[in-house]
């Protein structure tokens, strides 16, 4: 493998933030090294700059969305940040009064907008069936920039370890286990839509959603990505509708902030 200059990783940085929003800095250099490396070798290019050309004349191809799956990180869990869910389940009245659109349409609509391998989107899906009346409908949107990530997700085949984050209950309610892997039941599955979005778009809704679950991806944006993200959330919320952020992640910086303070990590409009 040829040397890899300043000047060559600085493209790579630079490529990584105009296109995922992703901001790498001298402390992500070698893991950034290791991951072109990988890349490198699994496409046989032995130069940085070549596949630097490869990469942005082929957006879009296979090339890039390796790329994209290898950049990322998807580290996430079933019940991640338990304080969330147990918000939900004990306001869930008080959330759904107060929020016209959920009681007008009986429908609650929620985005898991960074779904990694679908922890997330499922967790959000049992908690609201154990929580809600039967009369409303769920219906999740879960979104990821990473297309390997997505089809992970979708297939809703976890490894036995997750019985140290779902209650025993849950797990023999919407799980079943099959070649020693937890299946997650088609139940769940039903209320959630997986696609492949990346968060630097234009949001290209018509409807609103009740709740936005953005966790653990804002850290690895600057400030004025997360100013931009955070306002396009904004004006996909309704009067009332709610934002999940991740626990170490913080709106304080960021400007013109409408939403109001809820509790830690959670904000309303
Ligand atoms: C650390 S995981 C967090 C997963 C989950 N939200 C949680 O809190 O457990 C971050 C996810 O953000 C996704 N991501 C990174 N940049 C993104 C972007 N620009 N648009 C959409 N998703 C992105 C990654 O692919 C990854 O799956």
């Amino acid at each position: 493998m040829c040397t890899l200059t300043e000047s060559v990783l600085y493209n790579f940085s630079q490529l990584i933030y105009e296109n995922l929003g992703i901001k790498l800095d001298e402390t992500n250099q070698e893991m950034l090294k290791a991951r072109l490396n990988r890349l490198m070798l699994k496409s046989n290019i032995k130069n940085y700059s070549d596949y630097f050309k490869e990469l942005t004349a082929n957006k879009g191809a296979p090339i890039w969305s390796e790329f994209v799956d290898e950049i990322t990180t998807h580290m996430t869990s079933f019940f991640r940040e338990d304080g969330q869910f147990k918000f939900i389940q004990e306001n869930i009245k008080s959330i759904t009064q107060i929020n016209q659109r959920i009681i007008q349409n009986n429908e609650i609509r929620v985005w898991s907008a960074a779904c990694s391998s679908g922890e997330e989107p499922y967790t959000i899906a049992m908690v609201l069936k154990e929580a809600l009346p039967e009369n409303i409908k769920i219906k999740i949107l879960a979104s990821d920039i990473s297309n390997g990530i997505i089809q992970k997700a979708q297939g809703g085949v976890y490894p036995q370890e997750i019985k140290q984050n779902v209650a025993p209950l849950l797990l023999d309610k919407y799980f079943k286990l099959k070649d020693g892997s937890y299946n997650i039941s088609e139940e769940i599955k039903s209320m959630i839509t997986f696609r492949t979005f990346n968060l630097m778009n234009e949001f290209p809704f018509k409807n609103t959603f009740d709740m936005i679950f953005c966790r653990n991806v804002m850290i690895y944006f600057d400030n004025k990505t997360q100013s931009n993200l955070v306002n396009k959330f904004y004006n996909f919320l309704p009067k009332n509708g709610m934002l999940f952020i991740g626990s170490s992640e913080s709106l304080a910086k960021i400007d013109h902030i409408k939403l109001k303070y809820v509790r830690p990590s959670v904000y309303m409009r």
